[in-house]
């Protein structure tokens, strides 16, 4: 059917980079295939919920502390996907991990950006600035980005895409971070997204 596109939920932390990302992607037309409907963030004070209401974007924040627990802080979650229609979610820089309840609820429908090329530097305790870390620790000459479909294992599921970036001398955390985001996380999440939509308004 012309002109359907698949409901996008996206999910945020902090500063929203890759959020922002996204949405300019559904501007200029790399992302035609969906559209994002809601975002929502598990901290109030995420950069992200201003990056999503300059764009006219609905937000929600879902705080675990005030629900009690995890189970109430994923119901919360889910109400607010059920109630919307939500055909993707996007976890652009979600610092949460979620349950196997929730997960196996959205088989296949859940994306996320993971700053390495997984399998390095990845799962538990391996986020944002850590894996950046480990990797300059480690002293690897290449590291990159990878879009992956969420299940049980913290950052086990399919890899959908990859791109790979150079280590320069001198990187610290910080500069590498920087140049991960700007030359993979950007570039390929949107890929992702665009391929991802596609695949579910075809079915
Ligand atoms: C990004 O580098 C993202 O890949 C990473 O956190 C950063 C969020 O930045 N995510 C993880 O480490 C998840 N395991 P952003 O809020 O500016 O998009």
């Amino acid at each position: 059917m012309t002109g359907k596109k698949a409901k996008i939920a996206v999910m945020v932390s902090g500063g929203g980079t890759n959020l922002q990302a996204l949405i300019d992607a559904q501007n200029s037309g790399i992302i035609t295939s969906g559209k994002i409907e809601l975002v929502i963030s598990n901290n109030a004070d995420a950069y992200a919920l201003t990056r999503a209401r300059n764009a006219g974007i609905k937000t929600f924040t879902v705080l675990k502390k005030q629900l009690g627990s995890q189970e109430a802080f994923e119901d919360g979650i889910i109400s607010i996907l059920d109630e919307n229609g939500i055909d993707l979610i996007v976890l652009a820089g979600f610092m949460s991990i979620l349950s196997e309840k929730f997960t196996s609820r959205y088989e296949k429908r859940i994306l996320n950006v993971h700053p390495s090329l997984i399998p390095s530097f990845c799962g538990e305790g391996f986020y944002g600035l850590r894996v950046h870390r480990a990797a300059l620790e480690k002293g690897v000459k290449v590291t990159g980005a990878t879009v992956h479909f969420v299940n049980e294992i913290p950052d086990g599921g399919e890899i959908i895409m990859q791109k790979a970036v150079e280590v320069e001398e001198g990187d610290t955390p910080e500069t590498l971070q920087r140049r991960v985001m700007e030359n993979a996380e950007w570039i390929i999440l949107p890929k992702a997204t665009q391929k991802v939509c596609e695949q579910i308004i075809s079915k």
